[in-house]
């Protein structure tokens, strides 16, 4: 038999505090600590600083109500304290059951004064309790990483739809979602691909995912990533920060795809391709990161060498085939404080599973990088301000405007110091003709 997961630490009621606010969060003797890695993390978060600064004066997001569901990390409460600086109401929930900084948490209650519901490895019914508390809060604009806030508005909070400006999105998986809507007809708000802007994806998803990914296999193992045979399910950005990190501390990476050009890709820039079935023969470490559901599955985790390490690193728990895997074994052994369990599978082998096929940079590690999350996040706060600065956005998926994403890499740039060079009218003028030729 299966042995139980290990223990959810789960308070599906939302209490109260002394000042009369509803929050729901493990442990407020966290926030003093919280409240040290936030600010350490703000110290790596120059562009945003500087738009709290404008945010302190100008207070563009007054009058409004901000309900986010991100993963509760330092980066987000640095976003969050940002958005109270612009004069919002803000309040927030986690986006993952699995991603919360406990600490974090009680210190945005504390020390913030951001009404937070959200327990590291709370169940699902905690979860949407959760998401419930901040749609109950009637926010006016919204903040998604997944989409799971504007899916439950689309449902049971249908009535609320037209009390809000705008929703951002921050993941890829959340865009497709909200593309999948628009496309149906479903959609009854407007909503932003945040995901979408290059300042978000080029980066967050390519150095933080690819940083973060190896930070938690190696958390969680101390495993030896060179001279291992490392596959990567998916050749997105993600993907490709995944597998280039990998090889950068030596592993023989090998790629799987469905998609020819990113297969062709992934070729020419030096990696292995092959199927999943070949690669799950000679894998050690496996990460997928493609968005879609059962990429891993039975016929691979009887394929696999014994010891050999399942992870995801796409937004859902649904890339690794679970319910097969737990079909396929005959007990498992947890090691809660490494976020790890053991696959006795019937066939003599063992498969250890990282993060429970959750998010494992967020499971395992503490997410993307500060300098990273610095870019993602001012496009963040830079969106709020704009949908929040003139009429109501058409209902449909907006794309972040090119002046933000301007705006933030020019600041970011300043901030690392770094110098470019800019056009003459020359230049500018050849760049717009035609006429001159060989
Ligand atoms: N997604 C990935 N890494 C993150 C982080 N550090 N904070 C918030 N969201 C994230």
């Amino acid at each position: 038999m299966i042995a139980k997961a290990a223990k959810s630490k789960t308070l599906s009621t939302v209490r109260r505090n002394g000042a009369g606010r509803d929050y729901d969060v493990a442990d407020m003797n966290l926030a003093a600590q919280g409240r040290r890695r936030i600010e350490w993390a703000d110290e790596q978060m120059p562009v945003l600083r500087r738009l709290r600064e404008r945010f302190i004066k100008d207070q563009p997001l007054k009058g409004h109500r901000l309900g986010a569901c991100l993963h509760i990390t330092t980066e987000t409460a640095n976003l969050l304290r940002t958005l109270k600086a612009g004069g919002a109401e803000v309040l927030c929930c986690a986006s993952n059951p699995l991603s919360t900084q406990d600490d974090v948490a009680a210190a945005l209650i504390k020390e913030y004064d951001i009404p937070t519901y959200a327990i590291r490895a709370e169940d699902r019914d905690s979860y949407y309790s959760h998401l419930r508390a901040v749609l109950d809060r009637h926010p006016t604009v919204t903040m998604d990483d997944g989409a799971d806030l504007v899916s439950l508005l689309h449902t049971d909070y249908k009535g609320q739809a037209d009390e809000l400006s705008a929703s951002m999105e921050e993941t890829t998986t959340g865009v497709i979602r909200l593309r999948a809507m628009e496309r149906d007809g479903a959609l009854r708000i407007p909503v932003v691909a945040v995901n979408d802007a290059q300042t978000k994806f080029l980066f967050d998803n390519r150095y933080g995912t690819g940083q973060s990914t190896l930070d938690a296999i190696i958390r969680a193992t101390g495993v030896l990533v060179a001279g291992s045979v490392f596959v990567v399910g998916g050749y997105g950005w993600c993907g490709r920060g995944v597998a280039t990190r990998a090889r950068g501390l030596g592993a023989n990476v090998i790629v799987t795809e469905v998609n020819p050009i990113r297969a062709l890709e992934a070729a020419l820039d030096g990696f292995q391709v092959k199927t999943m079935a070949e690669a799950a023969k000679t894998g050690d470490i496996f990460v997928t990161v493609t968005g879609d559901k059962s990429v891993l599955t039975a016929a691979h985790f009887q394929a696999m060498k014994s010891g050999a390490i399942i992870c995801n690193s796409g937004h859902f728990d649904v890339e690794i085939d679970l319910p097969a895997l737990k079909k396929l074994s005959k007990s498992v052994e947890q090691y809660p404080e490494r976020e790890v369990e053991s696959y006795q599978l019937k066939n003599g082998r063992q498969i250890f599973l990282l993060g429970q096929g959750r998010l494992v940079n967020l499971a395992c590690a503490e997410g993307h990088p500060a300098q990273v999350m610095d870019m993602s996040f001012a496009t963040q706060a830079a969106a709020a301000r704009w949908v929040t600065s003139g009429k109501r956005l058409s209902v449909q998926v907006h794309n972040v405007p090119q002046a933000i994403e301007d705006e933030v890499a020019a600041h970011k740039l300043a901030a690392m110091g770094i110098k470019i060079d800019s056009l003459s009218s020359d230049q500018k003028k050849y760049l717009h003709s035609w006429e001159s030729g060989t």
